[in-house]
């Protein structure tokens, strides 16, 4: 995409405000309902996504449909200027259907049959579940596709997990046999048969793996977790039919997720495949704020990383479709979000590319397990809440940004990050089992970009690399012949690439390549990895690197160099003086080789070099101290830098050229002190 052409992914010029409401939870109380409508305007809230879990408010029995209330909801969320992200509701089933259709239910890895109750919880081979899902979602678009408050569909909910039933597993057998071309000895090639007398001699014998690690084959794991991203794509394909038939001009999403406290990315389904199936990300972020084990910048960090994966999915504004305006029910403390944090934390998602802050949930339930859960509307019903003050702050300035909606954030630097790689590696048995940490090392590298400001898109294998100055590839345990081949053409043609420890070591079968190192991967950097030696918790080495020592844990690589140039090397242990850390000239390009995990300080001072050779800008001249993070969005005649203190305390920032406050339009020169947990918007002219 040209550096600020603007990408509308919701048809919407505006920046939705809103998020998860449940009207369906409350239809016996017209008054409770009524002051929705009121406590939207005061909350300066626009977008509901609706009919999340509505199944049974909408097909109370089989055949039986009751729309009435959700046509009121429509017409009277219209009514106020209010837009509708209208959700198909497989998330959750009606206790009818679970009793009449048993086969809806899932089954476990240990192949038992789940109780209908809960949610997310249906087996996504199941034709009845799908046609269910169909008929259903059909009858919403026929209804309500024409209605001008329609924005968006929002489909099912957080897909995520596993089904073991008969059906699945046939399922898998036939994407099995898709796969390895009817080739049964193929599979057993692939698998490492022998291993274990694993080796298969009819395709009946194969089955899913089991909790207890009856399988232990690799290659079956890997497999079956592609499987499963597949089938929940098929099962997702299926239920958008009737929506791309009768609605081709709504676009479509599902809400991704990530893991809370480490903000790695979710770890169920491979999201670079689903987001080709979506028309605009989604995401789910409830990062733990105010925790006791990190500091706020710390954290901050990790939001902005993942924020950078799935805004990079799409290379597209993404949405934010759940966030917590104070607190969720689910963590080990649940803890209130402090004064300011609420507005701190949304503008971050949208500094780093979103276009909503929509929260779950709008109203608070009164019942079951989420009835404590952080929303915008309390069950005091009042609009003089905390809370629900903070909510309206980010309202009011979410309305003075309409400029930013659908503007992108061009990056240089790109860090690669990939699911199979990840499953992959935490299946192997070696290493540490506690610090092979993939992701967060992908976020060790990440901060450094962060602090200075730099921006950066984490991107997949799938993506086009030759747009990027700089490419760094941590810990790439899984790399197909496809990955090799890439990368070599990227530094060929003149990029720079970093790679790390633990890189290359098996093909997209988890197989080992044989004869060390793939012959490409040693060319491109001019060195054989030959050992990796796996240090205790407590077990430090060091490297030096230009006349200084950087403290080295878990993991350091022997390296055996052959035309690369040593740029590092190890000081301790039976590699003491020995190449850490190389680089090499290739074609137009040049590869850098890490073989240790080393501090947060090397890659300070490591990567300070390659921005200035290669002329990395930051997204301001704005100059902070640590904590304060600098994030911009691109509008044709202006920037909007987002301003953000993610410290304790107030910091000083020195503004460079000068800037309008986007709120206020008062003109801005010199230093500025952000207040703790401060975040301005300005403007700069370009
Ligand atoms: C998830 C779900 C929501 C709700 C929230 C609570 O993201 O999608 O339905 O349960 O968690 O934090
Ligand atoms: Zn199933």
């Amino acid at each position: 995409m040209p550096k600020n052409e603007k990408t509308y992914i919701t048809n919407a010029n505006f920046m939705l405000h809103g998020g998860d409401y449940n009207p369906d939870q409350w239809l016996d109380r017209p008054d409770i309902l009524a002051d929705d409508i009121k406590l939207m305007q005061l909350s300066h809230t626009n977008t509901f996504s609706v009919g999340i879990f509505a199944w049974s408010a909408l097909e109370p029995e089989e055949g039986v449909y009751n729309f009435e209330w959700l046509d009121k909801i429509f017409e009277d969320i219209y009514r106020i200027g209010g837009r509708v992200i209208l959700a198909t509701p497989s998330g959750a089933r009606p206790a009818w259907m679970s009793q009449k259709y048993p086969e809806v239910l899932r089954v476990n890895a240990a192949r038992v049959k789940q109780l209908h109750g809960g949610r997310h919880n249906h087996c996504f081979t199941s034709p009845v579940y799908r046609e269910k899902t169909q008929t259903i979602n059909g009858l919403l678009a026929e209804r309500y596709g024409g209605h001008p408050a329609l924005l968006m569909w929002h489909i099912s909910n957080e897909y995520g997990g596993d089904c073991h039933c008969d059906l699945c597993q046939n399922a898998f057998r036939e994407w099995v046999k898709v796969k390895y071309n009817h080739d049964l000895k193929a599979v057993n090639d692939a698998w490492w048969g022998p291993f274990w007398s694993h080796t298969y001699s009819d395709w009946s014998q194969i089955e899913s793996p089991s909790p207890n690690g009856e399988s232990m084959v690799h290659g079956l794991n890997l497999d079956w977790r592609r499987f499963v991203t597949d089938q929940t794509i098929d099962f997702f394909e299926n239920e958008i039919v009737p929506l791309k038939k009768i609605t081709p001009d709504v676009p479509i999403t599902t809400n991704f997720m990530a893991d809370t406290f480490d903000l790695i990315p979710f770890q169920g389904l491979d999201y670079s495949k689903f987001a080709k199936h979506v028309d605009v990300v989604s995401w789910d972020a409830y990062p733990a704020w105010h925790n006791d084990w990190e500091s706020t910048a710390d954290l901050a960090m990790k939001v902005g990383f993942i924020n950078d994966l799935y805004r990079s999915l799409k290379q597209q504004p993404f949405l934010t479709m759940e966030m917590t305006p104070s607190a969720v029910n689910w963590h080990q403390v649940n803890k209130a979000k402090r004064p300011g944090m609420h507005l701190l934390s949304a503008m971050q998602m949208v500094a780093h590319g979103s276009d909503s802050v929509l929260y779950f949930q709008w109203r608070k339930s009164r019942g079951s397990s989420e009835k404590f859960h952080g929303a915008v509307v309390d069950h005091d019903n009042s609009p003089e809440n905390r809370v629900f003050q903070e909510v309206a702050k980010v309202g009011v300035t979410l309305e003075k940004l309409a400029d930013v909606v659908g503007t992108n954030r061009p990056s240089d630097v790109a860090i690669l990050y990939d699911w199979d790689s990840n499953w992959a590696i935490n299946d192997a048995q070696g290493f540490g089992l506690e610090s092979k940490r993939y992701p967060q090392t992908l976020q060790q590298h990440y901060r450094t970009f962060w602090e200075k400001d730099i921006p950066v898109d984490v991107i997949t294998k799938d993506q086009d690399f030759s747009k990027y100055k700089l490419l760094i590839v941590p810990m790439l345990y899984l790399m197909s012949e496809d990955t090799i081949s890439q990368l070599k053409t990227y530094a060929a043609e003149g990029g720079t690439l970093v790679m790390t420890y633990i890189s290359g070591l098996v093909n997209e079968h988890d197989l080992t390549y044989l004869g060390g190192w793939h012959k490409d991967l040693q060319e491109i950097f001019g060195i054989k990895p030959v050992e990796t030696d796996t240090l205790y918790p407590k077990d430090r080495n060091a490297v030096m690197f230009r006349q200084k020592s950087y403290e080295l844990k878990d993991y350091a690589t022997v390296i055996e160099v052959n035309g690369a140039n040593v740029e590092g090397v190890y000081e301790d242990d039976f590699y003491a003086n020995t190449p850490a850390l190389t680089s090499h000239s290739y074609g137009q390009g040049k590869a850098y080789y890490i073989g240790g995990r080393l501090e947060d300080d090397f890659q300070r001072d490591f990567y300070q070099e390659l921005i200035d050779e290669l002329v990395l800008e930051s997204a301001s001249d704005v100059k902070h101290g640590r904590g304060v993070s600098v994030q911009a969005r691109h509008a044709s005649e202006k920037d909007y830098l987002f301003l953000m203190n993610f410290t304790e305390q107030s910091q000083p920032v020195s503004l460079g050229s000068a800037v309008t406050d986007a709120l206020t339009g008062e003109q801005l020169t010199g230093d500025l002190l952000l207040e703790k947990y401060e975040v301005r918007i300005v403007e700069k002219q370009k």
